[in-house]
């Protein structure tokens, strides 16, 4: 059977997935779910994000997908066990990519960049026990950053001053290495590349959850069609579809990198 691919995010943050997983399979049928009625999820409780994140998945199953990745890591940290019990369909789940940051660090200090939520959650306390005892780590909640990129703010003296702010006492420290622990700071790479020294690391899990998501479907038994043409993400947005256009129009004129894609606008 060929393989249909369910993604979601509380807005545009997980394109930076869907864009990893169109390259990776450009002809597989990609849906992906805005949930920006609920935007942003950085701030809500964990029961909150729970309850959307079953609805929105709830909505992909009905819509016959293979697999649903949750391309947020504050969804990811507070329900992805609560899916995988709720759900019998694959679930591919994500988390701060701390430990390659550890990995291509030369100092071992790493700094991780995550939503409020993430920052609070346990998963990423388990995954400094795991992966990051020897190094030292500086976890840091960004309350406003994913809320500037939903708006398609990619770029301009906002998003760097407060790039700069927090990544100043890091640095001093002698951080080298800078995970994106929110799918929403994919898109400030060019940015962040620009104001970090030379020689820094800048890790995302994008490419990661992609291959990630690949395995797992070929091990649920499905097919990726490699022959076909390409194909355009389906994007819906649970909020204003005109908005979730407008923010990727931006990002577009700021030169992501986005996967060919259309919005759904809701019949009228
Ligand atoms: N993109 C989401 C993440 O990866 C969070 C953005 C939000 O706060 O809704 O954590």
């Amino acid at each position: 059977m060929l393989a249909r691919v369910g993604i979601f995010d509380s807005g545009v943050g997980g394109l930076t997935v869907a864009a990893a997983i169109h390259r990776h399979h450009p002809s597989l049928e990609i849906r992906y779910v805005a949930d920006t009625a609920f935007f942003p999820y950085g701030s809500r409780s964990p029961e909150e994000i729970v309850e959307r994140s079953i609805a929105v998945v709830a909505g992909l199953v009905e819509a016959e997908m293979s697999a649903v990745v949750v391309a947020c890591n504050t969804a990811s940290s507070a329900a992805l066990e609560r899916l995988r019990e709720e759900f019998s369909i694959p679930i591919v789940g994500m988390e701060p990519p701390l430990k390659p940051a550890v990995e291509r660090s030369r100092t071992g200090h790493v700094a991780v960049l995550a939503t409020p939520g993430t920052v609070r959650g346990e998963r990423l306390a388990r995954l400094q026990e795991r992966h990051a005892t020897d190094a030292r780590v500086w976890t840091i909640p960004m309350p406003d950053l994913a809320d500037l990129v939903e708006a398609g703010e990619v770029e301009g003296a906002r998003v760097e001053q407060m790039l700069r702010e927090a990544l100043e006492a890091p640095l001093a420290d002698g951080v080298d290495a800078v995970a994106l622990g929110c799918t929403h700071y994919g898109w400030l790479r060019p940015v962040l590349e620009r104001i970090l020294p030379a020689g820094m690391a800048v890790v995302d899990a994008a490419d990661a959850v992609a291959r990630r998501t690949t395995f797992v479907l070929q091990e649920a038994g499905y097919a990726l069609d490699g022959s076909g043409p390409p194909r355009e993400v389906l994007c819906y947005a649970t909020g204003d579809a005109a908005a979730l256009e407008r923010t990727i129009g931006r990002l577009r004129d700021a030169g992501a990198d986005l996967p060919p894609l259309s919005v759904a606008r809701p019949v009228a």
